[in-house]
């Protein structure tokens, strides 16, 4: 479902991604783990067209990204879902605004913005305050909505950058049972995370980057590099 090949991607001067390749198949969850600046929310911006692979082959699906044109990435992007790290909502709108604005950005039929804004304000548990504004939310609340706004239109792939920074545990916590019923339902997701607790917790497949290589891909993996059964001979 999502394939990298050898992908290579540089910023002016700065080699962000080096000869990366990694196959996510469908129905995957994926941690995304390594130092702050290891490359993880380049991979995702080049998985969304927001980056441009420097060379390299990538696809998504039967979707071969680099020979996308312009005009097809709006349309290709609306089959993704996309939590980034820096996300805004809108200040002016309520929660439940806020979704219906994606939905129309991205022009639903009108007879069906409504039932996809509850639902997703639903599967997220922030249907009882559809009607509060951004600033009237908590971190880990808007958060929340975040993933509701992500996963609006129902896509087959989510890919979340960093959904539990900033959150005390009990709030990542929730944020992870979303996530894991999402994949439960047959979602695909990649999560960008530095939170060492949740990938030891929920099990998931490890990726870890590390100056812009893939260092580690190991199933039901930890945060650290040993399991912890490990960690406790080592210490
Ligand atoms: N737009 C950009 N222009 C130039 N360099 C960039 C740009 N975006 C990222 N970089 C560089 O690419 C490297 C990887 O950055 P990236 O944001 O992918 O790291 P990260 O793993 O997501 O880090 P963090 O955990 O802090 O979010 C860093 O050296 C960063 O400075
Ligand atoms: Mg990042």
């Amino acid at each position: 479902m999502i394939k990298l090949d050898n992908c290579i991607k540089k910023y002016s001067n700065v080699t962000a991604l080096n000869h990366v390749s990694l196959e996510i198949k469908q129905g995957e969850f994926a941690y995304l783990i390594g130092p702050s600046g290891a490359g993880k929310t380049t991979l995702i911006k080049l998985l969304t067209c927001e980056e441009k692979v420097t060379t390299g082959s990538l696809k998504m699906g039967n979707v071969d990204l680099p020979r996308l044109q312009d005009s097809q990435i709006p349309e290709f992007r609306r089959q993704l879902g996309v939590v980034p790290q820096d996300f805004f909502l809108l200040e002016s709108l309520t929660i439940y605004q806020n979704l219906v604005y994606v939905l129309r950005a991205i022009e639903t039929k009108r007879k069906l913005i409504k039932e996809k804004a509850l639902r997703a304000l639903d599967e997220v548990g922030m249907l009882e305050y559809k009607h509060l504004f951004p600033k009237e939310l908590s971190v880990g609340q808007r958060q929340k909505v975040a993933i509701a706004r992500a996963i609006v239109n129902e896509p087959k792939i989510l890919l979340a950058d960093e959904p539990t920074g900033n959150l005390d545990n009990k709030s990542a916590i929730e944020v992870m049972k979303i996530l894991y019923q999402l994949n439960q339902k047959g979602t695909t997701i990649l999560m960008a995370t530095h939170n060492s607790t949740i990938v030891n917790t929920i099990r998931y497949r490890v990726l870890e980057i590390n100056k812009g290589q893939i260092i580690r891909d190991q199933d039901k993996g930890s945060y650290g590099r040993w399991n912890d059964h490990r960690d406790v001979f080592v210490i």
